[in-house]
């Protein structure tokens, strides 16, 4: 049997991991977290017969098997909260004027990027939109969910969710797109086929490469995550990887204030959209 006890971590432990967590994911852990690492990390210190972090550091770092163990690592410590039609307003803007302009201005397809997309709500939410307003029939669009969590890319994928993700969505539209199976709600295969899901690390370069050029990156509630050097590298990605005219959307708690001048703003009734070219 597993054992579930708490192991409590030491501070010069809590400092090497918070490292390796940090050059792996670009999230900064700050001592003030270290309830957080003790709470998520014990259970599975048991399952690998470890009573002290310094030999699970150790093993992260020195042994063979420990770089796989590394993404066991992140899928924990990652917070993945996120829900259908967060900060609507931003949805509706995408697909009541960014998109009906993109389409005027002659695009022929259309790229957004949901970056750290957790289990797939937000991607799937702009599907849902676009498909209300009809704007797939005017244009190819092309969705891209991205989350370093291999564990919330594989529930995106599967596209079964319970109620707590449905804060205060309309339930006709809860109806028209999901089947409800006991507790859970099923999407429909027609929303899941628009969302392309991959893992990957926004701090890395070679990910936008695989991702190709974008139209529109919703990039919300990760950048709080990042100390300001890695916030301004993963903007930078952005930034090269849009085109222009190319539209950027971050959580309302975010902004890019010190940390990229290249983006124009653009307000909207409730928030701003950055704007390239
Ligand atoms: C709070 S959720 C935000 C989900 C969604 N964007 C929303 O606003 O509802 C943050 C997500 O960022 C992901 N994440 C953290 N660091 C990341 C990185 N370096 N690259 C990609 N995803 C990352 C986490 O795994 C988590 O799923």
């Amino acid at each position: 049997m597993i054992q579930t006890g708490i192991i409590k971590i030491k501070d010069e432990e809590f400092f090497e991991l918070a490292d390796l967590i940090f050059k792996h994911s670009g999230i900064t852990f700050t001592i003030n977290k270290k309830y957080l690492i003790e709470n998520r990390l014990s259970r599975l210190l048991h399952e690998l017969n470890f009573t002290s972090y310094k030999d699970y550091i150790y093993y992260l770092k020195y042994n063979i098997k420990g770089k796989s163990e590394i993404q066991r690592l992140i899928n924990l410590v990652t917070i993945n909260e996120t829900y259908f039609f967060r900060e609507r307003g931003q949805i509706d803007y995408l697909v009541e004027k960014v998109i009906p302009d993109l389409i005027l201005k002659g695009k022929r397809s259309i790229k957004i990027l949901s970056a750290a997309c957790s289990t797939g709500e937000e991607p799937y939410s702009i599907a849902i939109a676009l498909k209300e307003k009809k704007l797939t029939e005017k244009v190819r669009i092309d969705i891209i969910g991205v989350d370093i969590n291999t564990d919330v890319i594989k529930t995106a994928q599967e596209g079964i969710y319970r109620s707590v993700s449905f804060r205060g969505v309309n339930p006709q539209i809860i109806s028209k797109y999901f089947k409800k199976e006991e507790l859970n709600y099923l999407l429909s295969d027609e929303i899941k086929k628009m969302v392309r899901f991959m893992q990957g690390n926004l701090t890395d370069k070679l990910l936008y490469l695989k991702i190709g050029k974008c139209d529109v990156i919703f990039c919300r509630n990760v950048l709080i995550y990042f100390d300001i050097d890695t916030k301004k590298v993963v903007i930078e990605h952005f930034y090269n990887n849009l085109n222009t005219p190319g539209f950027l959307f971050l959580g309302h708690s975010e902004t890019l204030n010190r940390l990229n001048n290249n983006f124009e703003m653009e307000n909207f009734k409730t928030g701003i959209v950055y704007k390239k070219g």
